[in-house]
This record gives C-alpha cells, sequence and structure tokens, in this order.
C-alpha cells in the first residue's frame, strides 16, 4: 500500500512514512559561516593522552590482509528478512549511506546469488566459446590474461532495484531501497577480442553466457552489445575477483541490467536468435496494466539518490551547516546534472557534481546549505548525457502501472524531522 496522505490530514494521523505536502520552510542554499567547528573551550578528548597513546600498537604482522577498523563495524552488507526465504537464493544490499566517493570496496558490493556462492578453482576454471563460430575454443585463466587488457570503472545495479518501492513507501534506509547497486573498476579482456579468436559467423546475432554455478544462469546478450564494451573481467578495484562476484570470471555488461553481468562465466554461445531463457521471459520481464509483459529492457535509465542523510544515516546537528550527498548514475552515459529539492520539489538547486565523471559510472553530488531547523523533504533529480530526466514514482506509475518489480527508477523523497531523524516518504 501507499503510504501516501492528502494535504490537510495531520502528520500524527498518518503511518511514519507519510507526509504532509505543504507548510514547509525553503530552506536557504547559501553556506554561512563555520559553523560546524567547535568553540575552543577545554576539551578533554583534546587536552587529556588517550589510552592509544599510552602502548604501542600492533606491528606490521598483525594483518597481512587488512581490514576496516574495528570502529566500523556496522558499515556491512544487510538483508532483508522477509526478502531471504533461503540465503543460497537471495540478495543483501550495499551500504550506500557508510560510503563516500564513487568505488564501492569489493566487501561492501551488494551480492545477488540463485544457487549460493560457487567455489571455483581457477586452475580448473575453463571458458568456452561455441556455437556459430568458425573455430570454438576453450581458454584457461592464464590464456585468458594474454590478450590485451583494459580497466574501466562501471556500476552493476540489479534490475529489482528499489522494486519494492512500486507501490509506495516501504522500505527505511537507502541500503534497502537503493543498495543494489555497486562501482568497481574491473580489469578485463574486451570480449570482442575473444569473439574475433572464435572468428563469427556472418549469421551471429546473440550471445547466450553461461556461469559455472548450480543455477548455472543463462542471458541472451545481443551481439552489437558484445562487440561494443562487454568485458570478460578477472579483477575488481586491482584484486583478483570476490567468490561473491564470480571468481574466477565474469561478464561485464557496462549500464545493463545486472542479471546479464553472468558471474562464474564458463561458457558463451553464439547464435542467430535469443534463447528465451528463464532470466528473460518468466523474470526480468515488466508485467504492464494492459497484461502484456515488456521484454529485453536491458539498459538501465538514469537515476539518483540522496545517501546522507537517509534514514539509516540522521542528522546529528539541528540547525546549520548541512552536506547533503548522494550518487548518481545511468545506463546510456554519463550524469550531465543533478538536482536537489529540500522543500519537496517547490524550488530545485543544481548539486555540485564532485570526483571523476564517467561513462555507466556512478557520479558523486553534494548539495551544501544552511539548514534552518525545520522539517525537509529532500529529493534528488538526475539528468543524463542524453537529456533524459528521472521521473517521479507517479510518472512511472502512470506509464508502466504497478505491477513491475523491475527497473524503477523515481524520484526518492526523505522526509527530515526537527531532531535530524530521516524517514522514507512520498508526496502526494
Ligand atoms: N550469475 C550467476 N552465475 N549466478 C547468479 O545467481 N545473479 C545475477 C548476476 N549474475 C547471478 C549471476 C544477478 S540477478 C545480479 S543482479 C548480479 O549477478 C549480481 O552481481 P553481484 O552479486 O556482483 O552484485
Ligand atoms: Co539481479
Amino acid at each position: 500500500m501507499t503510504n501516501k496522505i492528502k494535504p490537510g490530514q495531520s502528520e500524527s494521523a498518518a503511518s511514519r512514512r507519510t507526509f504532509l505536502k505543504g507548510g514547509l520552510a525553503a530552506g536557504g542554499a547559501i553556506v554561512a559561516g563555520a559553523t560546524a567547528a567547535r568553540s575552543a573551550t577545554p576539551d578533554k578528548a583534546i587536552t587529556e593522552p588517550h589510552e592509544w597513546a599510552q602502548t604501542l600498537g600492533e606491528g606490521v604482522d598483525a594483518r597481512p590482509y587488512g581490514t576496516p577498523s574495528e570502529f566500523e563495524k556496522h558499515v556491512v552488507r544487510r538483508n532483508v528478512s522477509w526478502l531471504t526465504a533461503t540465503p543460497e537464493s537471495s540478495v543483501n544490499f550495499t551500504p550506500l549511506h557508510e560510503l563516500d566517493g564513487i568505488i564501492t570496496p569489493n566487501g561492501l558490493c551488494f551480492e545477488r546469488h540463485h544457487a549460493g556462492i560457487a567455489v571455483v578453482d581457477p586452475a580448473k576454471h575453463r571458458l568456452m566459446i561455441n556455437g556459430l563460430v568458425d573455430k570454438p575454443l576453450v581458454f584457461t585463466m592464464d590464456d585468458l590474461k594474454r590478450f590485451p587488457r583494459v580497466n574501466k570503472v562501471f556500476f552493476l545495479e540489479c534490475a529489482a532495484n528499489s522494486g519494492m518501492e512500486w507501490r509506495g513507501a516501504q522500505l527505511n534506509g537507502c541500503q534497502f531501497t537503493h543498495g543494489m547497486v555497486h562501482n568497481v573498476m574491473y580489469t578485463g579482456v574486451p570480449l570482442k577480442y575473444l569473439l574475433e579468436e572464435a572468428g563469427i559467423k556472418s549469421s551471429a546475432k546473440w550471445l547466450m553466457p553461461e556461469g559455472a554455478d548450480a543455477s548455472g544462469m543463462t542471458r541472451s546478450v545481443p551481439l552489437f552489445k558484445a562487440l561494443d564494451d562487454c568485458l570478460v573481467a578477472f579483477a575488481m578495484n586491482g584484486e583478483a575477483l570476490r567468490p561473491e562476484q564470480g571468481y574466477p570470471l565474469r561478464l561485464v555488461v557496462p549500464g545493463w541490467e545486472g542479471n546479464m553481468w553472468v558471474k562464474w562465466l564458463r561458457r558463451i554461445e553464439v547464435g542467430d536468435q535469443p534463447w528465451h531463457a528463464r532470466e528473460e521471459t518468466s523474470k526480468y520481464t515488466d508485467l504492464m496494466e494492459n497484461g502484456k509483459a515488456r521484454r529485453f529492457t536491458w539498459e538501465m535509465d538514469c537515476k539518483s539518490v540522496i545517501t546522507n542523510p537517509s534514514p539509516q544515516a540522521p542528522l546529528k546537528h539541528t540547525q546549520g551547516q548541512t552536506v547533503i550527498t548522494g550518487v548518481a548514475w545511468s545506463g546510456r552515459g554519463t550524469i550531465k546534472r543533478v538536482d536537489v529539492t529540500i522543500d519537496g520539489g517547490k524550488n530545485w538547486h543544481t548539486a555540485r557534481l564532485d570526483g571523476p565523471s564517467l561513462d555507466k559510472s556512478l557520479h558523486r553530488f553534494y548539495f551544501d546549505f544552511n539548514w534552518d531547523g525545520k522539517p525537509l523533504l529532500m529529493q534528488s533529480r538526475a539528468i543524463d548525457s542524453t537529456g533524459y530526466v528521472q521521473p517521479t514514482k507517479n510518472e512511472l506509475r502512470k506509464a508502466r502501472g504497478t505491477n513491475s518489480i523491475y527497473h524503477n527508477n523515481g524520484i526518492q523523497t526523505w522526509h527530515v524531522r526537527e531532531n535530524g531523524a530521516v524517514e522514507n516518504v512520498e508526496i502526494s
């Protein structure tokens, strides 16, 4: 059910996720002075020595493979219990509200498995290319590493990201509403080099990548995409792929729905038509109001979300200098602009894009403003390099109905209360 209420209804009468539209102060967008600094009164935390300065710390032999500080234990992937009937066929979510910049650390990339994490021995792993080719080939991992390789940053978003929000605001936290996305620098071989090696027959139009896990996942990928920018990747953020992400080899399908990025990649069949696999018929299709289903909706539409503040990351102050930040991405290119509103869409401000602006990657944005302490209704709206503007949730529902799970790229609203608490709402 939706958590919308009509203007005029009192906020307390509504559920915790609803919000009364109107009557909000439009906070100014100018940062005033250094109000965030503490005053110069004596503070034991600076005048007294701490326990960590009294003894020697651990030596260089203590952490052969480093892990985050013990004070960062809350920075973890999380799942939603009612979405996790069996952990082997489920999903967990990237803690977007704990991250900054654009790169997702390897241990925090959300996971989506259909048959658990396969433990694949790279020495025994092979990639086969067969079907409509002149020369069927089998590659070892060492063979693949003799092809020219490239490094590229791409987001991977599951088509079901934000799927639980189609009918109304539901999950309280951007980790859960938007955390089926990660952004990683991949090292891999352009798939076209391998296809050229095998020799594609002139009748070839489609590929069917297949996973080596127990789900043997398959999807039909059009040949034009494979020849354009797909990679066969063996490293992420500089190190070998993590087991969760398909070690030792995964397909990278930039800008397209995560389901096509086959993990533990073992075979690519070349054909002249799509295979109509489970993942492109009963799943990953969008049932419309008229009973027809959209198919092969591969590209991930332009989308953004404010990650801080957000329900899991409330504001810790009650007025003054405040930073809003979030991420934006598009499966069709780069992000041209992100607009932010703090008054439910009455006024929009251009956010500051910072950090690299890469094709089919997350982009980081900031909006720095002076909070007057009144409740806020925050939204972000991204515009990509093709000029596409991220739609509202209601615009999406008008176009596609509410039967869908997939491809929800609607504008997210967060309600910030006077005490800094944040909740997931929709504006009616
Ligand atoms: N590949 C295989 N072999 N098995 C799987 O279960 N899940 C798919 C895709 N590739 C899957 C797979 C889905 S639905 C998504 S969204 C992405 O992998 C998730 O990738 P990640 O686990 O790196 O986040
Ligand atoms: Co998925």
